[in-house]
């Protein structure tokens, strides 16, 4: 059978922030002058040009604008970029269309532009509410910028609004955590995406590590928390992504089910279905800025398709990060292997109770969450 083409997404690199965070190894640089805002927003429609081949007559699911620190661009220019792409790709009907902002970037109207840009849906980096940890974590914004953000995203009237917190902070406590997360309740997200901090390799918090929290506090922490989120009516529906009912960000869900996507500017991923080919290809794109704006360069920078013997641990990484049931033909239309691969590790996951199946899903289980690594590790093959 011919492999299926799933839904296309989307994704945006702005590649600049005021200035870097020390645990984070995102592909941002520090600002020293202003962005060369015109010439990035030329140089992505140019990108989007060299990869059309591979949306294959598809519309566009979702586009998400991340960083870096995408509200550092101007809502003109953010204008131009959207309308660029759908002279290029027609857009899908009530397609969700997002971009991260920085409370510190965020001046009266900044939202209202950007809405007006054809943005939908704003995902706001606040980490904390609490200045004291705001300064640990290198943050340009203080609590009153984080609400006031927040206060805008709600009334410029998007589909919706996420908040992306941390916790398991350097010194935080189980109070400190919750407090957070009661702030960031009261302003009403739909969507809350609520990450525990990991120390990424070559960051300032690698080379000096901070005093994090033991580990009976992180999971106090990680405990009480949800079931905070719980009570207040946002449903987990990944790993670390919480959401009142309908507001799950399409973008992240295309991602999770093995959706393809296209990713253009300084060193974004994207992952590709080629169905004449039967294969599937990642690509990624030249990573610093100064090479990226080389005039008459190709973008793509590497470009390679998935082994075959890959494919069941790279679907299945992300499809179990979703604890949505998934549809058991699904694997082989999305990734061209026979189902008969699975047969050892699924009839391990099940034995463990990391899985469960019906007739025509599995699905993941409480156990297979707590210990989603040892599921995924049954998908290795050597
Ligand atoms: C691509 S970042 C960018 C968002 C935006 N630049 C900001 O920081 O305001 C998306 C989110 O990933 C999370 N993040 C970044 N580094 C992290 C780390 N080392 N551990 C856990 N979460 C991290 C943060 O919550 C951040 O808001
Ligand atoms: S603002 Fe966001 S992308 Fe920029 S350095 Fe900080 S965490 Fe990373």
């Amino acid at each position: 059978m011919m492999l299926h083409l799933p839904p296309l997404s989307l994704y945006v690199h702005i590649p600049w922030c005021v200035q870097k965070c020390p645990y984070c190894d995102f592909n941002s640089h520090a600002m020293k002058e202003a962005i060369p805002e015109q010439a990035y927003i030329t140089a992505l429609l140019d990108d989007l040009r060299q990869d059309l081949h591979f949306a294959q007559g598809r519309e566009l699911h979702s586009i998400f604008i991340g960083g870096g620190t995408p509200s550092l661009m101007s809502p003109d220019a953010i204008k131009r970029l959207l309308d660029g792409i759908q002279a290029l790709i027609p857009f899908a009907n009530a397609m969700e269309i997002t971009l991260e902002a920085n409370p510190g970037t965020v001046e009266a109207g900044r939202f209202a532009g950007f809405k007006a840009a054809g943005v939908n849906r704003i995902s706001i980096g606040i980490q904390s509410f609490q200045p004291e940890k705001l300064t640990r974590l290198g943050r340009i914004h203080d609590p009153e910028q984080a609400r006031f953000a927040a206060e805008e995203a709600a009334l410029v009237g998007l589909n919706s609004f996420n908040i992306d917190l941390m916790h398991g902070l350097p010194d935080q406590s189980l109070s400190d955590a919750l407090s957070d997360l009661e702030q960031a309740i009261a302003l009403a997200p739909p969507h809350l995406s609520w990450y525990q901090l990991t120390i990424e390799p070559n960051t300032p918090f690698a080379s000096r590590p901070p005093a994090l929290p033991e580990d009976d506090i992180l999971a106090d922490i990680y405990e009480q928390g949800h079931a905070l989120l719980l009570a207040n009516g946002y449903r987990q529906y990944e790993v670390s992504a919480y959401a009142k009912l309908g507001f799950e960000a399409q973008h992240n869900l295309n991602y999770w089910r093995f959706g393809d996507y296209l990713g253009i500017g300084c060193g974004a991923h994207g992952k590709i279905t080629l169905p004449l080919e039967g294969k599937l290809v990642r690509t990624v794109k030249v990573k610093h800025p100064k090479g990226y704006l080389e005039d008459n360069r190709p973008y793509l920078d590497q470009y390679w398709p998935i082994k075959p013997q890959d494919l069941s641990l790279e679907y299945f990484m992300n499809r179990l990060r979703l604890f949505e049931p998934i549809p058991k033909q699904e694997f082989h239309q999305l990734t061209g292997q026979c189902a008969s691969v699975l047969e050892a590790p699924l009839t391990e996951a099940l034995r463990l109770e990391l899985l469960n199946e019906t007739e025509a899903h599995w699905q993941v289980t409480p156990l297979g969450r707590r210990f989603l690594n040892r599921l995924l590790d049954l998908f290795i093959t050597d």
